[in-house]
């Protein structure tokens, strides 16, 4: 029997690398940078599964390229938006992702930069390594208390519940603006409220939304000024969700204390964007899933989907069930 060709567009963990590399013949892209669009398009000519990360844009084009052999494509990541999946649909072909595994370690990151931004984490490293440590000061690196404060999510589905979680053990007053989510286990004590009461009250606004053509933009200088004066952004989500533009104003003149972003809009962040020169704006690139255990289960969902599709078998994970029909 001929074994299945797939094309994989980065190293993944081993876990998941193996697996693929037992049941078909791989052509892995080797370098740290993604492919570029005109290599993605070469080295998917002919191939029978795909498997893809969050930075390969992989729109119609791409699918013609591969040809008629193409069954699947398992993206290694839970969002989805670098794929065209209207696109594949209506091509027959199921798009994998990797949703539930990453919803903890995510969540944590949330948190992690909530409370890194608040309590001036990485001012406070940039200060020490300056040499500017001379003293206790009754006043150094000040910043607003988590514990007791009021969290906004925009976004309620498995990842803004588990911040949700997290937030309830520093008794912190939740409130979410989500109109798709169903409604909030009691125990988590959320409070489901309109995007500008969220705004207007949160000392602290946690993005979890996919990127969508309605999520796009949607912290943009109107959404920004009714935010409460001295809160902090905290964006886990897409970049494209917030202007950067409207962001950086806002913290360059003081009326948001703080930013803390895991993701850009474009990514990587442009060396000459605003927000870079910003103390008030943390930036780390992309890791919020970044456990060693989260990516190992990944590559492994990522690899399951990506079989189960080259065996015709229903991926376990696939975010457009039609392609079926
Ligand atoms: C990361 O951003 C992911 O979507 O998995």
């Amino acid at each position: 029997m001929t074994r299945s060709k797939v094309f994989v567009t980065r190293t993944i963990p081993a876990a998941g690398l193996d697996l693929i590399r037992a049941a078909c013949d791989v052509d892995l892209w080797p370098d740290e940078l993604p492919p570029p669009r005109a290599a993605l398009i070469e080295r998917v000519r002919g191939v029978d599964g795909l498997l893809c990360l969050l930075t390969d844009p992989v729109d119609a084009a791409v699918m013609d390229a591969a040809g008629p052999g193409l069954r699947v494509i398992s993206n290694h990541a839970v969002g989805f938006d670098n794929i065209d999946v209207a696109a594949a649909t209506a091509r027959g072909i199921p798009v994998g992702n990797t949703p539930g595994i990453l919803t903890d370690a995510t969540a944590d990151f949330a948190f992690a930069l909530l409370m890194a931004a608040a309590r001036r984490v990485a001012e406070g490293d940039r200060f020490v390594r300056a040499g500017r440590w001379r003293t206790w000061g009754p006043e150094l690196l000040l910043g607003p208390d988590v514990h007791g404060a009021t969290l906004g999510l925009i976004g309620f589905g498995r990842i803004g519940q588990a911040v949700a979680r997290r937030a309830a053990g520093f008794e912190m007053r939740i409130l979410y603006f989500d109109p798709t989510a169903p409604a909030a286990d009691p125990a988590l004590r959320a409070e489901a409220v309109n995007l500008e009461t969220l705004l207007r009250e949160a000392d602290f606004v946690s993005l979890h939304v996919p990127l969508t053509p309605q999520t796009r933009g949607l912290l943009n200088r109107e959404t920004l000024a009714l935010m409460k004066p001295g809160a902090i952004l905290i964006n886990t989500a897409r970049g494209p969700v917030v202007d950067p533009a409207a962001l950086a104003e806002a913290l360059r003149e003081g009326r948001l204390f703080a930013a803390a972003l895991d993701v850009t809009d474009p990514e990587p962040i442009p060396p000459d964007s605003p927000l870079l020169t910003l103390d008030n704006c943390l930036i780390v690139p992309h890791i919020a899933s970044a456990s060693i255990a989260t990516r190992r289960k990944m590559s492994l969902m990522a690899a399951q989907n990506l079989i189960a599709g080259l065996q015709g078998e229903p991926l376990p994970h696939c975010v457009n069930p039609e392609a079926y029909r």
